[in-house]
């Protein structure tokens, strides 16, 4: 067995050596959006410093815990706090916990980011369901060796993020007068956030928002058969070029403020999953 097949058995088996119920919906929260944690009644939550072949998260806004709990009636597990491949962490290891997820039998993947806008229709503060991405300025989790025991070695990406998903997510919003825009994700490596001639340029290519996560979890799920249904929270307006300084607290703020309408929308759903 290859390496990558052994330690995701180990992590695999810590995990169900500490945990009571399985689950099919896993959860990845982004920065500053970790609260929805705390509407989940949990049963088991594993620190990451404890799981086997776990990286450890380094960003503050970021939880670091694996839990295991029930959301909107149903078994969740919930990653408070992910791997960014700006931590210096590799591809791989950014994707490790997706991987562990379908191994414990997860179906359905929701990830939520805090996430820059191109479109100048957006404002701060808004929601926008990805309904597709580019990949191209990042680096592509599946490079290397292909582990067939995951997935096909040229993965389809025709539809990465659930059309059946998206009109459960749009009907929700709908029903709770929540305005949710649709659009593309772009993702960079950050840490530094763009110029104005990277917003420019990443508006022109066809972007509506730009983040520096989810679309390598959206290959990794994509790769081993996974629905993807995954939501960005606008935290800044990155093509206003007056003044437009960004920092990482203003982000942290404005993600915390939208925050109850994305938990609402990701418990409602999850109930129809
Ligand atoms: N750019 C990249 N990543 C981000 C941004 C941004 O403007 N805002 C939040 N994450």
């Amino acid at each position: 067995m290859s390496d990558l097949m052994n330690q995701l058995n180990e992590t695999v088996a810590y995990i169900k050596s500490k945990i009571t119920s399985e689950a099919t919906t896993g959860i990845i929260l982004g920065s500053g959006l970790g609260n929805l944690a705390e509407v989940i009644k949990t049963d088991v939550a594993l620190p990451y410093g404890d799981i086997p072949h776990f990286p450890v998260s380094t960003v503050k806004g970021h939880g670091g815990k694996l839990i295991f709990g029930e959301l909107g009636g149903k078994k969740v597990i919930v990653m408070s706090g992910r791997f960014h491949f700006y931590e210096g962490y590799s591809a791989q290891q950014v994707i490790f916990p997706v991987r562990v997820m379908k191994m414990l039998g997860v179906e359905t993947l929701l990830l939520s980011n805090a996430a820059g806008a191109v479109n100048p229709d957006y404002k701060v503060g808004d929601l926008m369901i990805i309904n597709d991405h580019i990949s191209f300025f990042t680096m592509n989790p599946l490079m290397g060796k292909n582990e067939e025991a995951l997935g096909t070695r040229f993965p389809d990406m025709s539809e990465p993020y659930s059309k059946n998903i998206i009109a459960k997510a749009k009907a929700i919003a709908a029903a709770n007068n929540i305005h949710i825009h649709e659009g593309v994700y772009t993702a960079v490596t950050g840490p530094t956030f763009e110029t104005h001639a990277e917003y420019r340029l990443i508006k022109v290519v066809g972007s509506d928002v730009v983040g520096m996560s989810t679309v390598q979890e959206t290959i990794a799920a994509a790769h081993c058969g996974m629905k993807v249904f995954a939501v960005s929270v606008v935290t800044d307006l990155g093509i206003r070029e007056d003044n437009n300084v960004i920092t990482h607290e203003e982000v942290l703020q404005a993600a915390k403020e939208a925050e109850p309408k994305l938990t609402l929308i990701f418990k409602e759903l999850v109930a129809t999953l």
